[in-house]
């Protein structure tokens, strides 16, 4: 299990309600700049605990949203957090395997995605996938985590991820290697914008946020372990974003006409 109910108790005090990624609503509508959802039918790949997704039918007036997820006790938080929110039924949640999407083919006017698209190795295989549960015309928005040429030898990403063993839970790709999988599986429209600088301002507030009282605070809440591995993946995470190893991107594209 990479999100035990503590790791994900101790984000969620940091990140907020059903949020398993930092940025928050903030982050969801930057993502969705320029994309009118009214009445649209989304999949969101890598759920977590649903936040993003009752967004996506709040905030951003989805008609219907499916989130998908390969851990079952985070399907059954964000089950429980679409009913708190009087979504159930328009907000639902199913439990995959990873490999081929269970949806049938244009089944989607978005595939939406932030912050999971980290843990699935064979990138060209689910832009494919995506693409053919896609409905023409229909887009493809993720943010991920990329990394440079040359990082996964480097001593600052060795020294975050080694503790945590994530190196082997990861399967960062770079940019150039993630746009040509998007060309090769037949996205248009493409766009990889690199938000290094952006996410290096927002990860030291919270590097400083974590330094602070809050780290008390969520010592009482999660135990000073697992406070104590936050504040060390936050301080990882910055080595690696002022190193120029780590490049979070947003990724967009669109299945032709
Ligand atoms: C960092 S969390 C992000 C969750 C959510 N998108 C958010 O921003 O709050 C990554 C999520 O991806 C899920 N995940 C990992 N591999 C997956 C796969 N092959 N298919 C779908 N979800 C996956 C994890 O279980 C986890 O919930």
């Amino acid at each position: 299990m990479n999100y035990p109910t503590e790791v994900t108790d101790a984000v969620e005090l940091i990140w907020g309600e059903g949020m398993l990624s930092p940025g928050g609503p903030e982050k969801v509508a930057e993502m969705l700049e320029d994309i009118d959802l009214s009445g649209g039918r989304v999949l969101d790949i890598g759920s977590g605990l649903g936040g993003v997704d009752v967004l996506l039918a709040t905030k951003h007036c989805a008609a219907a949203v499916i989130g998908i997820d390969v851990e079952p006790h985070l399907i059954k938080s964000a089950r429980d957090l679409a009913a708190r929110k009087g979504l159930a039924g328009r907000v639902i949640f199913k439990l995959v395997a990873p490999g081929r999407l269970p949806f049938a083919d244009a089944s989607f006017d978005l595939v939406f995605s932030k912050d999971a698209m980290l843990h699935i190795a064979d990138k060209p295989a689910l832009y494919v996938e995506v693409l053919r549960v896609l409905k023409p015309g229909g887009w493809f928005i993720a943010a991920d985590w990329l990394w440079s040429e040359g990082a996964a030898e480097s001593g600052i990403v060795h020294e975050w991820l080694a503790e945590s063993q994530s190196l082997s839970k990861f399967a960062f790709t770079t940019p150039a290697a993630a746009l040509q999988a998007l060309i090769n599986a037949g996205f248009a429209e493409l766009m990889i914008t690199d938000l290094r600088h952006k996410l290096q301002e927002a990860n030291r507030k919270e590097v400083a946020l974590l330094e602070g009282p809050t780290l008390q605070k969520l010592a009482a809440i999660v135990g000073t372990e697992i406070a104590e591995g936050c504040l060390f993946n936050a301080k990882g995470r910055q080595a690696a974003l002022d190193s120029g190893d780590l490049i979070p991107c947003h990724l967009r594209g669109r299945r032709p006409f």
